[in-house]
């Protein structure tokens, strides 16, 4: 087992970033961390809040400054990524010179927007149906240049999914 390499999660809103980077860091018996978690507690608010008061672009530079501090500060090997940090270029260059692993969580839409429907996070981004799947189309090109690919059918829980990439990665 490869127990020195460090993995992102990266995939479209809704996927299950968190729990299978949960699952994964059991199996793993590694630390892991969530980029969303990190940002929110070192802004001490809503990341919802953050883009309904400042806009996405702002909030994009936040992620970014928060991502660096992530990466310098915690040796965390399981990291899940906010749905659209690994859309921007910056971000995919600082987790490369990081030597971070990428996996991209690919689901079709039709799952991610009924997860996002039942989840209880807020997702200011994915407010409505045509907003989320314009957003979904414009990104799969971005997530597919992840160094991995993983997919999520619907009959896959959360466990089987990690543990098919620890076998697949870090065997
Ligand atoms: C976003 C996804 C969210 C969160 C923010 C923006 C996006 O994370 O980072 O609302 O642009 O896709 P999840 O992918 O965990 O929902």
């Amino acid at each position: 087992m490869n127990k020195g390499k460090r993995i992102c999660l990266t995939g479209f809103m809704g996927v299950g970033k968190s729990s299978v980077g949960r699952h994964l860091a059991q199996i793993l018996r590694a630390d892991r961390i969530d980029l969303d978690f990190f940002i929110e507690k070192n802004e001490k608010r809503k990341i919802a809040a953050i883009i309904d008061t400042e806009g996405e672009s702002t909030y994009r530079e936040i992620e970014t400054a928060n991502l660096r501090k992530l990466l310098d500060e915690t040796g965390a090997q399981v990291i899940s990524l906010g749905g659209g940090t690994w859309t921007e270029e910056g971000n995919r260059r600082l987790l490369k010179k990081h030597g971070l692993t990428s996996v991209w969580l690919e689901s079709t839409f039709q799952h991610c927007w009924r997860n996002i429907r039942m989840s209880k996070k807020e997702r200011p981004l994915a407010r409505n149906k045509p907003a989320a799947r314009k957003l979904f189309d414009e990104r799969q090109k971005l997530y597919a240049l992840a160094d991995w690919h993983f997919i999520i059918r619907p009959e896959l829980t959360s466990f089987d999914i990690a543990k098919q990439i620890a076998e697949e990665i870090f065997s």
